[in-house]
């Protein structure tokens, strides 16, 4: 199955020169949703045991879900600011232009245990790095990340501590 035909392509989204990889086709296709989700399920293999799915808001939930259910793990939620309630662990992190946050329950992740960090898509990496911060705040392991789609034209995966295995099931030139 060639999931790449079911990601569509947007030009100039959400702004005028960005090539938008929309993943919502590939959902609504219940054969290339299950088959994406085996494809990330199977790179977890040489991981090493993994406790929980840590999925980054907003996509990242569709599929860490998913995934969580298919490998028989918990999930956990890392969110944009203000939306767990407290306590929550905190991590800034650079945007092209600018700051963000990202959030995660403050006693979800306890030291030594050890996660898969899930994300549809990684383009600077800066999310996702952000992400093992947090996990990395409460003592816990990041096992890997797994993504749908890199940009491979953007540093996204150099941008993350190395050592830690990446599975990637897209990579865009
Ligand atoms: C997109 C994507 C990743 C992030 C990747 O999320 O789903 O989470 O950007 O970018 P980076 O590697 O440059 O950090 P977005 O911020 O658009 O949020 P959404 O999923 O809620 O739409
Ligand atoms: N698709 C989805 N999310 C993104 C993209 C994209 O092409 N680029 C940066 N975040």
């Amino acid at each position: 199955m060639e999931l790449r035909s079911l990601i569509r392509l947007v030009p100039d989204f959400p702004k005028p020169g960005i090539l938008f990889r929309d993943m919502t086709p590939l959902l609504q296709d219940p054969t290339g949703f299950r088959v994406a989700i085996e494809q990330l399920a199977a790179g977890t293999t040489g991981m090493g045991s993994l406790d929980y799915i840590v999925g980054i808001e907003s996509r990242g939930f569709i599929l860490g879900a998913a995934l969580a259910q298919h490998l028989g793990l918990g999930f956990v939620p890392v969110r944009k600011p203000g939306k767990l309630p407290p306590p929550v662990l905190s991590q800034r992190y650079s945007l092209e232009y600018g700051e963000d946050e990202l959030q995660l329950r403050a006693h979800a992740l306890r030291p030594g245990e050890r996660v898969l960090i899930v994300d549809d898509l990684i383009a600077t990496g800066g999310t996702a790095a952000a992400t093992a911060e947090l996990v990395a705040q409460t003592g816990a392991e990041v096992g890997g990340f797994a993504f749908l789609i890199e940009l491979a034209f953007l540093p996204g995966c150099k941008a993350l501590p190395a050592g830690i295995p990446t599975h990637v099931l897209m990579v865009e030139e």
